[in-house]
């Protein structure tokens, strides 16, 4: 049941519907796109056209993750253009618990998204009507970055609460995660694990997808 999803954050920009083949020829499970805007993180990426054109060349869920301010404004077109799974961050969102119906509305799977320094309590309120909680386990913004230990407790704290309140949420994270880390996440109850650079890097997809599938 745990899926992986290869984010295409670290995938070679310039053959994008190339490296989603690739991917899926691979293994993996989900596709998750990092959509960024340049405000609320430094990073500029992927808008709705984007993904309407890779929604062409694969049958995999598209898995999409904004970091944008203001995301209710954009949540009809990554629909749209064909995001299964949609994203938010709860520190860019006043009105959570509309925006969550909202994209529920749509169609879409809700997802709401923490950073490492957002405290769980933040999405207490709002976990029975999420259908995936994604805590970060890096500063949103860029791929590669090192995994930021101290998210481990609150990774367990939200698998404690979904399974003690009988929620239907799944857990994802995001940051990080490589063959040196999973173990642990695993053993912390995570769903879904997002993996850009560790599936990109290299460019053995089978081999990186199965060193990270094997432990899943
Ligand atoms: C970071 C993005 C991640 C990123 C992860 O802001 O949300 O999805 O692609 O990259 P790795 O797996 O390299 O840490
Ligand atoms: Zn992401």
């Amino acid at each position: 049941m745990r899926k992986l999803s290869a984010s295409i954050l670290s995938a070679d920009f310039g053959r994008l519907a190339d490296e989603v083949r690739a991917v899926e020829a691979a293994g993996t499970d989900w596709i998750h796109v990092d959509v960024m805007d340049g405000h609320f993180v430094p990073n500029i990426t992927i808008g709705p056209d984007v993904v309407r054109a890779l929604r062409k060349v694969t049958h995999l869920p598209f898995d999409v993750h904004l970091m944008i301010e203001k995301p209710e404004r954009t949540l009809e077109a990554f629909v749209d253009a064909g995001a299964d799974w949609l994203g938010v961050h709860v520190e860019t969102c006043p009105h959570l618990h509309r925006t969550i119906q909202n994209i529920k509305e749509l169609g879409a799977k809700a997802i709401v998204t923490l950073n490492p320094a957002t405290p769980l309590v933040s999405i207490e309120d709002i976990l029975p009507d999420v259908d995936m909680v994604l805590i970060m386990t890096v500063n949103p913004g860029f791929g590669g970055q090192k995994f930021i230990d101290g998210a481990l407790p609150k990774i367990r704290k939200c698998r404690q609460w979904i399974d003690e309140r009988k929620c239907s949420a799944l857990l994802e994270v995001d940051g990080g995660v490589n063959s040196d880390t999973i173990d642990g996440l695993v053993a912390a109850g995570v769903d879904v694990f997002v993996a850009g650079s560790a599936v990109f890097n290299g460019g053995d997809y089978v081999k990186n997808i199965k060193v990270l599938k094997d432990r899943m």
